[in-house]
C-alpha cells in the first residue's frame, strides 16, 4: 500500500517548492528585470529548470515581445516551453545545446496534438550572446520572442495577458535533439510534460525596448 501514496506525497512535494521559488530577479548579464520560477523533475540533486520571463511596460492585449531566460541542468538535452499552457495548438519553444555543447539554439514549433511538433513560423526566436552560457553544471538561454503571446488556432484568438496569470507548458528530454546544430532538427519525445502557472506581469521592465535594443 505504501507504493500509492508516494506519488501524491512527491506531488505535493513538488508543488511546494516551486511556490516557495517564483521572485524577481535583476539580471547583471541583460540588465532586465525578470519574473522566475523554478520547476523541478527530480527531488533527489535539486534537478529542476528555471523558466524567467521579462516583459515591456507597454505590453498589450493584443501580443507583446517578451525576453524569456532558462537555467538547466547539463544532463537536460532538450527543455521546452508551451506559451499557451500545454503542448497542442499553442507556440512551442525547443531549446538545446549545439553538438559541441558551446552554443545555444531556440527552435519554433508548433503541434495540434500530442504529436511530434513541425516548424512554426508564426513565432521568432533572437538568442542573445548576453544571458546565454554553459558552465560544468547548466546551461543558461536567453532569447527575444516575437510572436509568441498571441496566436490563432481553428480560428480562434488567444492572447496572454500581460497583467495576470497565465498557464504555460513545459517539457523536457534527457535525450538531445538528432542534429544539434540544426533549429529544425528532429527531437524526441519528453521524458517529463508539465505545467505552471505565472504572473508575467511581474517581470516588467520600463526601458524593455532600449535594453532589448543594446542586446546583442
Ligand atoms: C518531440 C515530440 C513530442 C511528442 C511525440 C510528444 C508527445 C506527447 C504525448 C503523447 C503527451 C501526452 C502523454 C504524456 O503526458 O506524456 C504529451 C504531453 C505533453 N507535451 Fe509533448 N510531445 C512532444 C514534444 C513536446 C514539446 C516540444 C513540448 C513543449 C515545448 C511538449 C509539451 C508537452 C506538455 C506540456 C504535455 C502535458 C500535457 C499537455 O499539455 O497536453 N511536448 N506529449
Ligand atoms: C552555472 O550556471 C548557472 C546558470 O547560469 C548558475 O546558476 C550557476 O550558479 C553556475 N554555477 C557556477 C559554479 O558558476
Amino acid at each position: 500500500m505504501h507504493w500509492s501514496v508516494w506519488p501524491c506525497l512527491s506531488a505535493f512535494l513538488l508543488r511546494g517548492v516551486v511556490a516557495a521559488n517564483e521572485r524577481v530577479i535583476q539580471d547583471p548579464d541583460t540588465k532586465l528585470s525578470f519574473f522566475s520560477t523554478y520547476q523541478p523533475y527530480k527531488l533527489e540533486n535539486n534537478k529542476g529548470i528555471t523558466f524567467r520571463f521579462a516583459v515591456p511596460d507597454a505590453a498589450s492585449s493584443t501580443g507583446f515581445d517578451t525576453v524569456v531566460q532558462m537555467v538547466i541542468p547539463n544532463e537536460v538535452g532538450w527543455a521546452g516551453l508551451g506559451w499557451g499552457g500545454g503542448m497542442a495548438q499553442n507556440p512551442l519553444l525547443v531549446v538545446f545545446r549545439n553538438s559541441n555543447n558551446q552554443g545555444v539554439l531556440a527552435s519554433s514549433r508548433w503541434a495540434n496534438g500530442h504529436v511530434t511538433p513541425n516548424t512554426y513560423t508564426g513565432a521568432t526566436y533572437t538568442v542573445y550572446k548576453a544571458g546565454t552560457k554553459i558552465n560544468s553544471t547548466h546551461w543558461q538561454v536567453t532569447a527575444k520572442c516575437t510572436g509568441c503571446t498571441s496566436w490563432t488556432s481553428s480560428g480562434k484568438k488567444t492572447v496572454i495577458n500581460p497583467k495576470g496569470n497565465n498557464r504555460f507548458g513545459w517539457a523536457y528530454s534527457l535525450k538531445k535533439p538528432t542534429n544539434p546544430n540544426s533549429a529544425t532538427s528532429a527531437i524526441p519525445i519528453h521524458d517529463l510534460g508539465q505545467y505552471f502557472e505565472i504572473d508575467v506581469g511581474k517581470g516588467v521592465n520600463k526601458d524593455f525596448t532600449t535594453l532589448v535594443g543594446k542586446l546583442q
